[in-house]
């Protein structure tokens, strides 16, 4: 599976994206605001998970590198899972290299695959959670046009206590109106 944007090319992960992927997933950056960090044995097999998810018919679980055009190298991922079916639910969720920050490459991998869900899967709701103190990941959610819809208290484990989570979304009729 291959998504095209201006500067993008959004695709299913390989076997040699593995190095690429180590990298991204080892530093502490991509996990600060998470409750724990995988280690290399558990970054290997979440892409071999990655690969054999793909092979799957009708897919329920999108997990695509994100590629800066023209170079074939993973700078980050973005991921959307099949989390309600009877309501045509989804979840989406993102990471890009901390080399790349602050270039709307998130915002721009995130709009085309909102774009891909409520086109192509007829989603009917599209929701995204965040660390509360996530600046980063909410300023993203809330120039796709999702809105706040909750607020989830101590719901994570993080640095020896919790911490609170938002949720954020945008529906179908929301989507086609903006
Ligand atoms: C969250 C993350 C994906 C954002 O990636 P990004 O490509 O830098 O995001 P964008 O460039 O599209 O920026 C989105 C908005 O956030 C702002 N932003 C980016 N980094 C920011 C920061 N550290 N503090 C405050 N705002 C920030 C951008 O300026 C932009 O808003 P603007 O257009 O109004 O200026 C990235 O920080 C990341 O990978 N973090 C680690 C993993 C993670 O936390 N994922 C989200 C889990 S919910």
């Amino acid at each position: 599976m291959e998504l095209f944007t201006p500067r993008l090319l959004l695709r299913d992960f390989q076997q040699n994206d593995l190095a690429c992927v180590k990298e991204l997933e080892s530093l502490p950056e991509t996990y600060y605001f998470e409750s724990s960090q995988p280690n290399i044995e558990q970054i290997t097999k979440k892409l071999q998970q990655t690969q054999a998810e793909a092979l799957h018919s009708p897919r329920t679980s999108f997990h695509l590198a994100i590629t800066i055009r023209p170079l074939d190298r993973v700078r980050g991922r973005v991921s959307l899972t099949l989390i309600n079916e009877s309501i045509r639910e989804w979840e989406i969720g993102w990471a890009i290299h901390p080399d790349e920050w602050g270039k709307g490459f998130a915002t721009e991998a995130a709009h085309r695959v909102l774009e891909f869900t409520f086109s192509d899967l007829q989603a009917h709701r599209v929701v995204a959670f965040s660390h509360a103190e996530n600046t980063a990941s909410i300023r993203g959610m809330k120039k796709l046009n999702m809105q706040q819809e909750g607020l989830l208290r101590e719901t994570r484990p993080w640095k020896n206590g919790w911490s609170d989570e938002v949720v954020y979304s945008i529906l179908d009729r929301e989507w086609k109106d903006s």
